[in-house]
């Protein structure tokens, strides 16, 4: 049987974990659409022209008398689809729910061969993602698939958040996570009613200006999900699969979207989802590297030469370690550009 290690190559001390050879494809949104909606799915091709990713949601947002006819609509989408650059995926119910079987079921056997990844919510330890890893297994070879399916977990509960190193290097399989911020605020017991995105309450407060007591003092607004954002890269780092931020609910402000993505970005993470068109511009934008910063990060590489010792470039110092972090942006405008 393979096991995970299969898909690592040797390391040089410190050099960034190689990403598995299969997860290498831009997924800089994953474009999520109700499956259940006609008028949704009929913009599929449209749609599927502008995203790297686009996923048919079965799960939460579907209400449960329209559970059957969002996976009829993915079968649907499924038989139809066409695009080679564009990936598709679907999140289906979880796995404690009364059509998480049926969803997986369906997906495998009607379009598992045109299926990148399974998105599986509510992921609480590696145990979950055995059960997945062994029912696709038995899906897949009754349907003669060639390719294994890949799968995507949800950290969206405490205790998923906890095991989460093991959840990553629980299958092969294991494409990626994405931070589900709603529902681990509301497992985590944060008194928050958003999906994603900061909030006013969580800041930091300047001290008070030691000669005027009555002057007003500036606040700075925090990252709720620094901490998880955080856990969650390293985790995927180290079994060389992808992190991503999830949804950011308050589709009309765009900026404060923009910035949590960016947050993410700079934090490790390869992408996000959009939850509508308006966010789609936003995550292309954000999770693809500014030209400046490439252009920044060729010199410092040239400059480097066989990429060891130091060297002072507009009045900063470079080394070893810088050069890698700039062969991290170079690589990946090159594998945005491939
Ligand atoms: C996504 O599923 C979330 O709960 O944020
Ligand atoms: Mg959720």
């Amino acid at each position: 049987m393979r096991s995970a290690k299969d898909f690592f190559r040797p390391l040089a001390a410190g050099a960034p974990q190689p990403l598995r050879e299969i997860t290498v494809r831009p997924s800089r949104m994953i474009h999520f659409f109700p499956a259940a909606n006609e008028k949704m799915r009929s913009k599929v091709p449209d749609m599927a022209a502008q995203v790297d990713v686009l996923l048919a949601n079965l799960e939460d947002g579907v209400p449960a008398s329209d559970k059957e006819a969002a996976r009829d609509g993915l079968v649907e989408v499924g038989k139809a689809w066409s695009a080679t650059d564009t990936q598709l995926w679907t999140r289906v119910n979880s796995l404690d729910s009364p059509w998480a079987l049926d969803d997986l079921t369906a997906a495998v056997t009607e379009i598992g061969d045109k299926l990148d990844v399974i998105m599986i919510p509510k992921v609480e330890g590696p145990e979950d993602i055995h059960y997945v890893d062994r029912l696709l297994a038995q899906l897949e070879a009754r349907a003669g698939l060639e390719k294994p399916l890949m799968v995507h977990a949800i950290l969206e509960t405490a205790q998923g958040v906890a095991r989460v190193e093991e959840i990553c290097g629980a299958s092969p399989r294991m494409q990626g996570l994405s931070l589900g911020p709603a529902d681990l605020a509301a497992n985590r017991r944060m008194k928050t009613t958003r999906v994603g995105g900061g909030h006013p309450g969580y800041l930091v407060r300047e001290d008070p200006d030691a000669d005027d007591a009555e002057a007003p003092r500036a606040t700075f607004q925090q990252d709720l999900w620094h901490y998880t954002i955080s856990r969650m890269v390293d985790a995927c780092v180290m079994h060389g699969i992808l992190p991503y931020y999830g949804p950011f609910g308050d589709i009309a402000d765009t900026t404060a979207c923009e910035d949590q993505f960016r947050n993410a970005y700079l934090l490790g993470c390869v992408g996000a989802w959009s939850l509508h068109p308006a966010q789609i511009p936003i995550a292309k934008k954000v999770f693809s590297p500014d030209p400046a910063d490439v252009a920044h990060a060729q010199r410092v590489i040239e400059a480097m030469g066989d990429g060891t010792g130091a060297v002072m470039l507009d009045g900063k110092m470079e080394d070893d370690a810088s050069v890698k972090q700039c062969r991290v942006i170079v690589d990946l405008a090159q594998e945005l550009s491939a």
